[in-house]
């Protein structure tokens, strides 16, 4: 029986650490489904989620996704109307908005359990939720920083331009999103994601069906 329990133990111990993000806590992730995967890039269908989200008017993707998260850190921490613990889930997004005069950065987190209590006001969030929708994905390494997301970005533009997968003009002008799935602590082995909507595109696997997924 002890032994047993020292076993689980450091099972549980060992699962915890494979799942180290952002402060050290085991996560849940966003489910969703693979449409297409391509060398370079992938189209994925989320499910209706929602996300806790804080809007920030810093000069630097670095420094609102800082911000942002930290707001957000609170909120799970206890931030909260009923002063409850949420659990720290992944990827962190980051959404670059670049249409108004000045860029607007989203910093949000994935809400795993429904009903999450509201947030401090003083903090500043807001919930936000998505319709089931396609997403092209391209991954890549390292920091995501100021002097590269808005470059991987690009490639991933360039990527659905080379495979056409439908008939909708990208609109990647007007936002895009990075996630980023390891701590700040974690200095390889780091995976990072730009993410654009591409709901509208007329794509087998992607067509909106309405209540459907
Ligand atoms: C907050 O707490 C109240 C009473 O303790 C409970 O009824 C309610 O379900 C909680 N709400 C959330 C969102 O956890
Ligand atoms: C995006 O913006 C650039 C520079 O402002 C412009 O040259 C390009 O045509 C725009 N692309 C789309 C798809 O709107
Ligand atoms: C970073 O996160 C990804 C996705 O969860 C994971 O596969 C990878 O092992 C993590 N890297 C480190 C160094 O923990």
């Amino acid at each position: 029986m002890g032994s047993n329990l020292a076993i689980l133990a450091a099972v549980a111990f060992c699962f915890s650490v494979s799942n180290l993000v952002f402060y050290g806590h085991a996560i849940e992730s966003v489910m969703y489904t693979l449409v297409r995967s391509e060398s370079d890039y992938e189209i994925r269908l989320y499910r209706e989620v929602s996300w806790m989200s804080a809007l920030v008017r810093e000069t630097s993707f670095e420094k609102s996704t800082k911000d942002g998260f930290q707001r957000i850190h609170q909120y799970i921490h206890g931030a909260n109307i009923n002063s409850s613990q949420l659990p720290m889930t992944a990827p962190v997004l980051t959404s670059v908005i670049t249409s108004s005069p000045r860029t607007l950065y989203y910093v949000k987190l994935f809400l795993s359990k429904g009903n999450p209590p509201e947030p401090n006001p003083e903090l500043n969030l807001q919930l936000e939720t998505w319709n089931a929708q396609c997403m092209a994905i391209r991954k890549f390494s390292g920091f995501a920083k100021d002097d590269n997301v808005k470059k991987e970005m690009e490639a991933l533009v360039t990527s659905l331009t080379k495979h056409p997968t439908g008939n909708t003009v990208l609109d990647y002008n007007i936002s895009y999103t990075i996630a980023q799935y390891n701590s700040s602590h974690h200095t390889s082995g780091r995976l990072n994601e730009v993410w654009i909507d591409v709901s509208g595109f007329n794509m087998e696997g992607c067509l909106p069906k309405q209540g459907k997924y």
